[in-house]
C-alpha cells in the first residue's frame, strides 16, 4: 500500500455519532491527524495513477477537516463558559447555572460547545479515571441533540439512549425521567450539552413541558448544562413563553447565561484582523502544490462577500474550492476558483442581495 492509502485506514473520514456515549468518546479522545508533506507538480506526475488517486483522496480528507480555529467568537464563548463552569464546585446539593448558546446558523455554535465540551471530556477522565468510586464507567459528558417537535418523552429518551439504557422504549414516560436522572448520577456526568434546542416550541404546551423538565433535570443532576439553539432569545426560551409581566417569573432567565455568536465583520479594522487570522490559519493547511501564504487572505473582500463572515459558509466553500483545485489541476485558491465554487442557499441569495 501507498503511504496515503495506509494513513487513509487511519485518518480517513471518521462518522462519529456524537448521540451515544461510544460515539462521544471516540470523538473526544480522537488523536490529531498527523499531516503529509506536498508533493511538486513534478513528483506528482511520477505517481501511478492509483497512488495519485489516494493521495487526491487524502488531501481532500485532510483539506475538509480544518482543526477547530480559536477564533475571538470561540475565545470568548469559552470564557463564559468557563465562568459558569465555576459554580459547578458547587455541591450536589445547590443549583448550577447553565450556559445558552444562542446564534443564528452556522455560526459555529455547536463547534464551540462540542470542543469546549470534548476538553473538559478528557480533563475529567484524565484527572480522575474511568471508573467512578461506585464502580461505574465514569461519562464526565453527555450529548444531547434534539430533533423537531420532541416532547418530554423524546428527551428523556434521548438522554438513555446516550447512555444505552436498555428500557430506552419500554420505561413509562414517568420513569424515564428518573432513570435518566440515574444514567447522569451513576456515571458521574458532570456537563450536558443539549443542541438544536430551538426544535423546542416555548409557545407550546409539549414545549413548555419540556422547558419545565429541564428545569426538574438541572435540580436533579449535579451537572452543568450548555443549551445550544437558534434564535432562543425570540423563540421565547429565556421567558419561558410567558408574556408580558408574567415573564418576571421565568426562572431560566436567572439561571442561564446567554452567549451570543457573531459572524465576522470587516468594516473595522478589529474585525478584518479577526477574518484575516481566520484566513490564514486555513489558508496553511492546505494542501495543494501551489499553495502560498496569501492566497486566502488576497481575497478576503470577495471571501467576506461571498459567505457574509459565516464560518458555515466558508468552511464549505473553502471544501469546494480545494476539490476545485484539486481536480482541475489549478492547485491553488485563485480568485477565478472562488467564483466558480458554488455556496450554500442562503450565501448565494445574500451575496447577490447584499
Ligand atoms: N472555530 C472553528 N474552527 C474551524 N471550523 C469551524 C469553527 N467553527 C465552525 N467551524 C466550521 O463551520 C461548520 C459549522 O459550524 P457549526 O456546526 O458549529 O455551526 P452551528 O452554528 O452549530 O450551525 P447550525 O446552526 O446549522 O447548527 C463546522 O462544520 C466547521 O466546519
Ligand atoms: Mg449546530
Amino acid at each position: 500500500m501507498n503511504p496515503w492509502a495506509t494513513w487513509l485506514t487511519t485518518y480517513g473520514t471518521a462518522r462519529y455519532q456524537l448521540s451515544r456515549k461510544q460515539g462521544w468518546h471516540a470523538f473526544a479522545t480522537a488523536p490529531a491527524r498527523p499531516p503529509f508533506d506536498i508533493l511538486t507538480r513534478p513528483a506528482m506526475s511520477r505517481l501511478s495513477e492509483e497512488d495519485l488517486e489516494d493521495y487526491n483522496e487524502a488531501r481532500m480528507v485532510w483539506n475538509a477537516n480544518l482543526p477547530t480555529i480559536k477564533t475571538s467568537q470561540l475565545a470568548a464563548a469559552y470564557g463564559i463558559c468557563d465562568q459558569v463552569m465555576a459554580s459547578a464546585y458547587r455541591d450536589g446539593d445547590k443549583l448550577r447555572g447553565s450556559v445558552v448558546i444562542d446564534a443564528e446558523p452556522g455560526l459555529g455554535k455547536t463547534t464551540i460547545a462540542t470542543r469546549y465540551a470534548r476538553d473538559f471530556h478528557r480533563r475529567v477522565l484524565r484527572r480522575d479515571g474511568p471508573l467512578t468510586a461506585e464502580g461505574h464507567q465514569r461519562w464526565p459528558v453527555a450529548f444531547i441533540p434534539l430533533s423537531a417537535g420532541v416532547t418530554l418523552k423524546g428527551l428523556n429518551q434521548q438522554i438513555l439512549r446516550f447512555y444505552g439504557h436498555p428500557a430506552v422504549d419500554r420505561a413509562s414516560t414517568s420513569k424515564l425521567g428518573a432513570l435518566a436522572v440515574d444514567c447522569v448520577t451513576s456515571c458521574g456526568t458532570r456537563l450536558i450539552v443539549l443542541d438544536d434546542l430551538h426544535f423546542v416550541d416555548f409557545r407550546h404546551r409539549n414545549g413548555l413541558e419540556v422547558s419545565n423538565h429541564l428545569k426538574g433535570l438541572a435540580n436533579d443532576m449535579a451537572a452543568t448544562f450548555i443549551y445550544v439553539g437558534v434564535n432562543l432569545t425570540a423563540k421565547r426560551f429565556f421567558d419561558e413563553g410567558l408574556l408580558g409581566e408574567h415573564t418576571v417569573y421565568a426562572q431560566t432567565s436567572r439561571r442561564a447565561t446567554r452567549c451570543p455568536v457573531a459572524p465576522f465583520g470587516i468594516d473595522t479594522d478589529t474585525g478584518m484582523r479577526g477574518w484575516l487570522a481566520l484566513l490564514r490559519t486555513a489558508e496553511e493547511h492546505l494542501v495543494l502544490a501551489d499553495a502560498r501564504a496569501g492566497m486566502l487572505c488576497e481575497h478576503a473582500r470577495l471571501l467576506h462577500r461571498r459567505t457574509q463572515g459565516r464560518i458555515a459558509s466558508l468552511t464549505n466553500l473553502l471544501d469546494r474550492i480545494s476539490y476545485l483545485a484539486i481536480v482541475t489541476g489549478v492547485e491553488a485558491v485563485t480568485a477565478e476558483l472562488i467564483a466558480t465554487a458554488t455556496v450554500d442557499n442562503a450565501s448565494e441569495s445574500a451575496a447577490r442581495t447584499g
